[in-house]
């Protein structure tokens, strides 16, 4: 009897060591390369909000460890649950890294999330969950329908979008007061501009009854917040990345797949059938790309691609910018002036007119910065590259170890921009943007072949709605909303961002 329990016992202990050998098994990698390291603990790695739930947060986590270690160092050494990544701590470093040595850091963590199960295959269409030569396709393929061009050709979906955004306003105005939860709004104004883009249909996000949410927006809301589950879920899942493949793990559920399949199967019969055949949209963009070979899963891919940016990241970034004008009374004004001075005597404005506005930008790229909806870049060294990090010390980067760019720290680090946390659109006065991109301290697109391949799209959505909003009304805060980091993966308004509308006199 003893002998038994003494075997089981030892057994216990033998089962505890090798799991805590798998767990630290890469602990001493970076002193071992002679790099600083942000000293791990054993489960939890640099960063416990990878694997707390509530409690912690990712971007907070990184947010200590790049303040106790900027300025003294160009990189240290962390680890993601048990797996070795550089932090990048200096601009200058993460520009090397995006732009100049692309080449030996081309793919992203997100693209090891994908292909564990052969069900969850719409996910693979975006580039931002590919990798290596399919990356470069799906890039080429998706980005082609997102060209300056087209967008100016698709503009009219824009215009019209913006004006249902404003008898919208007036309509819930007038059933419920001056004062209208401005998220709610946001996503409206994005899900309407989204679907017609994409798919040529009217969402119905803007024209039906006041509060109530279609069926394509409600799918699209579930859908958007399932993806950013997928990411934690995905980012817990690095300590044992075997699990994924052995849980058949997929990123997008199997009723959303099927709803968008039926979507875009219907669109097309639509437009094939003549319906719209004369639109530059990106549908119309899909029919050519099916024309060259793309299959059905290659298309509502590139569509989903653009649905969730375009529809989540540009909204989060349009109710962040209304909610920071309505504090900023004199930046509003100022900017206002600026919007209604480019309209003409029709209320119109072209593309170019848009895009070009420079007060526009510079709020727009202020808000940006503040808000970093995706806040850090995690990248991927595909080939044996060395990387400077100062004080003598040049770094032997293995293939498989992952890179971190911390976008949210360096937009709000004091020694980039003095004041960081406050607004202050002059900071991009006269192109700074791209000064500030070029030294690696202004990131809210990325850069290098991998910025964002939808930027045009996201910013011509908010500066749309921003010059129909504030050509209208004049938008001021009725209560503070604190911000939080629950998702882990940016730092949010969170809570009902409740603006009011008032009427300007003309
Ligand atoms: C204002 C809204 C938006 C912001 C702030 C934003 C931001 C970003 C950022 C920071 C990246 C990562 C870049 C990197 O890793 O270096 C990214 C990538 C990407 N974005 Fe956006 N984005 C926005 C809107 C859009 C829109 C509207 C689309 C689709 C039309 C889109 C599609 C993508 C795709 C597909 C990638 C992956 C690109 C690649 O890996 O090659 N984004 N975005």
């Amino acid at each position: 009897m003893w002998t038994t329990v003494g075997l089981l016992l030892c057994a216990v202990h033998v089962a505890f060591a090798v799991v805590y050998l798998y767990l630290t098994w890469h602990h001493k990698y970076w002193e071992k390369r002679g790099v600083v390291t942000a000293k791990p603990l054993t489960i939890l790695g640099s960063y416990p909000g990878v694997l707390a739930d509530k409690s912690r947060s990712l971007i907070l986590d990184v947010e200590e460890v790049y303040n106790k270690y900027k300025a003294q160092h160009r990189a240290v050494g962390t680890f993601l649950t048990r797996q070795p990544q550089l932090l990048v701590l200096d601009p200058a470093l993460a520009h090397e890294v995006l732009v100049n040595k692309f080449s030996d850091f081309r793919d992203t963590i997100t693209s090891s999330y994908v292909g564990h199960n052969p069900d969850d295959k719409f996910v693979q269409g975006s580039p931002f969950f590919s990798a290596g030569d399919e990356w470069k396709k799906k890039r080429t393929e998706n980005g082609g329908g997102l060209t300056q061009n087209r967008l100016k050709m698709a503009f009219t979906i824009w215009e019209q979008s913006g004006k249902k955004l404003i008898e919208y306003i007036e309509r819930a105005r007038q059933e419920k007061g001056d004062v209208i939860e401005t998220k709610d709004l946001a996503y409206r104004f994005t899900a309407n501009t989204m679907a017609d883009f994409i798919w040529g249909i009217d969402a119905g996000s803007l024209t039906g009854a006041v509060g109530e949410i279609g069926h394509f927006q409600k799918t699209s809301t579930d859908w958007t917040f399932n993806a950013f589950k997928s990411i934690i879920k995905f980012n817990k899942s690095l300590v044992a990345p075997f699990l994924r493949k052995m849980l058949q793990m997929r990123f997008f559920t199997k009723a959303s797949d099927e709803f968008y399949l039926q979507l875009t199967r219907d669109a097309l019969k639509l437009r094939q059938s003549g319906s719209g055949s004369e639109r530059t949209d990106y549908l119309s963009h899909l029919i050519q790309l099916q024309q060259r070979g793309n299959s059905i899963t290659d298309t509502v891919g590139h569509a989903l691609s653009v649905l969730l940016d375009g529809y989540e990241t540009s909204g989060a970034v349009l109710y962040h910018m209304l909610y920071t004008l309505s504090e900023h009374h004199d930046e509003q004004e100022k900017l206002r002036s600026e919007l209604m001075e480019a309209l003409d005597s029709e209320g119109h404005i072209s593309y170019e007119q848009l895009s070009t506005l420079p007060y526009l930008d510079q709020c727009l790229n202020e808000s940006l910065r503040l808000t970093t909806p995706i806040g850090f870049f995690m990248r991927i060294c595909t080939k044996p590259t060395q990387l400077d990090l100062g004080n003598g010390k040049v770094l032997d980067m293995e293939p498989g170890t992952s890179v971190m760019v911390p976008a949210y720290q360096f937009h709000h680090d004091d020694a980039f921009y003095p004041e960081a946390a406050k607004f202050q659109p002059d900071r991009f006065y006269n192109g700074a943007a791209t000064v500030l991109t070029k030294r690696g301290c202004f990131l809210p697109f990325g850069d290098g072949p991998r910025i964002c391949v939808g930027m045009r799209v996201g910013q011509l959505s908010v500066k749309t709605a921003i010059l129909h909003i504030l050509s209208q009304y004049r938008v001021e805060q009725t209560k503070k909303v604190p911000v939080g980091a629950d998702t882990g993966l940016g730092i949010f308004l969170n809570g009902d961002v409740e603006l009011k509308y008032t009427k300007l006199q003309k």
